[in-house]
């Protein structure tokens, strides 16, 4: 349990999970029907980004810091509006604030995070939240004991491990084999790094021989990713998109490719398996 996000919150990853997050979200409200969502690697909440970790870093400005002072046209308004209202500049929601903010009074959030100290801050953020309950507990194991959610029939679940472990690509399949398993209907996104191809590539073909149907994959690259020591971009796998999804999301992938340093970056978005 090395990682810590409050390093790396509010960049160019984070701001494409984010932003793709808000529209997977908004798709969900598009029915008055309740809906729940799973957040099994969810992080303190909220990052300070004048703090210690963001500092020695510097990440989001690279990212969020970016999109703020020139927002690319394509990006969801919403997201911008969100983390403006979140406290940006200063302070960058995490996945289960940015997921909070858009729940309606029907709706849940279920929240995993195995940091003690993460899932403690998380807890304190949301203590007068009903609607929003943490766990201090193994976001892979909660795939199997919380799913199918028990409030709503609707729902989305979000994976999004730290790859510390060597074998998350893995891990991350298997996740996805059981939340599918015991949520057929369920939205399930999995992010990904992208740091060189080979391994992406082993990860989306177990997806592709998994037997699990109507697979998405959306990849963001600021660099052709050819140098494995560097986040050279990101993914995020989606189980059942909703309708419009990948419609919506291409431009606010190509509004992110603004991020890439030297103007090297692509977008794509690539269905993995058929309906
Ligand atoms: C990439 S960060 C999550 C960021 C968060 N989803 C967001 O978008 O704001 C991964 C988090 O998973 C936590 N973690 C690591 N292993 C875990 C596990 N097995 N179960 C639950 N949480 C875990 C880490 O402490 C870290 O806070």
């Amino acid at each position: 349990m090395n990682y810590r996000h409050a390093f790396h919150a509010g960049n160019f990853a984070d701001c494409m999970k984010h932003a793709l997050l808000v529209l997977l979200l908004q798709a969900l409200a598009r029915k008055p029907a309740a809906f729940s969502v799973l957040d099994t690697h969810a992080g303190s909440g909220r990052y300070d980004l004048g703090g210690t970790q963001a500092t020695r870093t510097m990440e989001w400005r690279g990212g969020i810091g970016r999109l703020l002072d020139d927002p690319p046209p394509g990006l969801p308004p919403a997201y911008l509006d969100l983390v403006r209202q979140a406290g940006a500049p200063d302070i960058y929601p995490g996945s289960p604030l940015v997921t909070a903010m858009m729940l309606r009074p029907q709706d849940r959030l279920v929240c995993c995070e195995l940091h003690p100290e993460d899932s403690q801050t998380l807890r304190a953020l949301f203590a007068d939240t009903p609607q929003v309950s943490v766990h201090a507990r193994d976001g892979y194991a909660a795939l199997g004991a919380l799913l199918p959610p028990r409030e709503a029939r609707r729902g989305l679940v979000l994976i999004d491990p730290p790859f510390e472990q060597p074998d998350e690509f893995s891990r991350l399949a298997q996740g996805l084999a059981t939340a599918h398993q015991r949520f057929a209907t369920g939205i399930l996104a999995a992010w990904y790094p992208i740091k060189h191809r080979a391994p992406v590539r082993a990860f989306l073909d177990s997806l592709r021989d998994s037997g699990i149907r109507d697979i998405v994959a959306l990849e963001l690259t600021l660099r052709p990713p050819l140098d494995p020591t560097r986040l050279n971009g990101c993914g995020l796998v989606v189980v059942n998109p909703p309708f419009g999804f990948a419609e919506a999301a291409l431009p606010a992938l190509r509004a992110l490719t603004h991020l890439s340093p030297d103007g090297t970056g692509a977008a794509t978005i690539t269905r993995i398996v058929e309906e």
